[in-house]
């Protein structure tokens, strides 16, 4: 199958852990547009979900399924969403398509984290993906200058403002051996909106496509 196929089989494989009667969270980008559209098959089992992205948004609501607000959906049984990279403890890089704060947000507030991706996302090492981070336009220069003491390279994705009205720094040169420690530290620097890292809420269940159907991965550690 082709990369396409790869991610509709992954998509369609995480409705598997769907829990009727339940709000569920939905991610941004082109693994998750597969999964909106076989979820509006089931749009009579759920309340509804929340959304990570202003696109995910309209493509739930073209299809009939009510787009809840995150204040008032509480507890949210799964989050399914793509990523750009993935370890093998299931640590990711989000953040290509400029959604990750809002899917962070989405993330930590559900139960089981379901993330859906073909097997080009897998890596052994986090950073060949550059690194997204959402910085406050007035900080650009400012984050821009710490990370290249921390020894990356960053570039501003211009002419890019995220749902939020920021801006979003790619980091490249970055090898990254301890996830946990980089999202911490750089969640510290003033102007700093969210890490492209879901290292200290990483992915539970890492559904991939491949060639011959589906594989299903949980963390090793
Ligand atoms: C959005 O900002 C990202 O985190 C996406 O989840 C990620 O880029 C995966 O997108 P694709 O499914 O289009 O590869």
């Amino acid at each position: 199958m082709d990369q396409n196929q790869a991610k509709k089989a992954a998509a369609e494989a995480a409705l598997k852990y769907l829990v009727p009667g339940e709000v569920l969270g939905v991610g941004t980008g082109s693994t998750v547009n597969f999964f909106i559209d076989a979820l509006a098959a089931h749009r009579d089992d759920i309340p509804g979900a929340v959304s990570s992205s202003e696109a995910s948004s309209a493509r739930l609501k073209a299809l009939g399924i009510p787009v809840l607000d995150a204040n008032n959906a509480g507890p949210l049984s799964i989050y399914v969403d793509g990523a750009d990279e993935a370890d093998p403890h299931l640590r990711l890089i989000k953040g290509g398509g400029a959604a990750h704060t809002r899917e962070k947000i989405v993330a930590e507030a559900a139960r089981v984290f379901v993330c859906i991706v073909d097997e080009s996302k897998l890596v052994p090492v986090l950073g060949r993906f550059p690194l997204p981070i959402e910085v406050i336009p007035m900080a650009r220069s400012l984050v821009a200058r710490k990370l290249v003491v921390l020894g990356g390279q960053p570039v501003w994705r211009e002419g890019v403002t995220t749902d939020n009205g920021n801006v979003i720094l790619d980091v490249h040169g970055l090898h990254i051996t301890d996830p946990v420690a980089l999202e911490r530290e750089l969640n510290q620097l003033p102007g700093v909106v969210a890490v492209g890292l879901f290292a200290r809420r990483k992915a539970d269940i890492l559904i991939v496509g491949e060639p011959n159907g589906i594989r299903t991965l949980k963390p090793s550690n």
